[in-house]
């Protein structure tokens, strides 16, 4: 079982999203567990704050190293500490398969120049970014990072849900998908899917990825080796 340690000022944006979904019936299924540490929680005094100016000078308060560290130093199994910060590497799918193999993960959830530097040099091991835009805070991002690789976890998504077919599991997007009325007003579902025939169906899903892929995302394509190979 992977067990998820969040740090941060904000737990109740974790906990609403962590109780419902497929992230909370990860945790029900007994392949992960999550302990949200409130920041606050962990001041050096009570009458401490967790922020404060930036020495130099500068827009903003910085959240200061304590209680951080103490937050930190209050779990004893570690195996990588994920920073999300847009300054990080991208996050995809290769980094989240990565990272669901780990046995322990700690989210630090702080702000875009709002953390103390120290804490990124001494504790943290991944820092991460979700893409070129800036959020304000880290609990999106967090939740985010983590819902992909939950969702890799071994026994998390049962066979209809399968990862497998997903975008990016192969270097190829995923293809369109159809369900009943077989006729919905006047739009039909191809006729392939209703042959009964799966070999051609499953060439056709193929085909179907193949295209899309090619005239949205050519760049997958180069890196898309042999067809039956996962390049996780
Ligand atoms: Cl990981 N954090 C924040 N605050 N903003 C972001 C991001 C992360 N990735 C893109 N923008």
């Amino acid at each position: 079982m992977m067990k998820v340690y969040i740090i941060t000022p904000f737990p109740e944006i974790i906990s609403s999203v962590l109780g419902t979904t497929m992230l909370a019936k990860a945790e029900e299924r007994g392949k992960v567990k999550y302990h949200i540490l409130n920041l606050f929680e962990f001041l050096d005094n009570e009458n401490d704050r967790i922020d404060d100016y930036p020495f130099g000078g500068g827009n903003g308060m910085i959240i200061k190293p304590g209680p951080i560290f103490n937050a930190y130093e209050s779990i004893n199994d570690v195996s990588r500490v994920i920073f999300p910060t847009p300054d990080g590497k991208l996050l995809n799918h290769k980094l989240a398969k990565n990272l669901s193999k780990e046995k322990s993960l700690v989210f630090i959830c702080g702000h875009y120049k709002g953390i103390d530097q120290r804490i990124r040099d001494a504790i943290v091991t991944d820092e991460v970014s979700i893409g070129d835009f800036v959020l304000t805070g880290g609990e999106l991002p967090t939740l985010i990072i983590l819902d992909s690789i939950v969702r890799l976890i071994k026994g998390v998504l049962n066979k209809y849900e399968s990862a497998s077919s997903d975008s990016f599991y192969n270097n190829l997007l995923d293809g369109p998908h159809y369900t009943r009325p077989q006729n919905f007003r006047g739009m039909k579902v191809p006729d392939i899917l209703i042959s009964g025939n799966h070999k051609k169906i499953n060439n056709w899903f193929l085909e179907e990825r193949l295209k899309k892929t090619k005239k949205k995302r050519k760049d997958l394509l180069n890196k898309s080796s042999s067809f039956g190979e996962k390049n996780e």
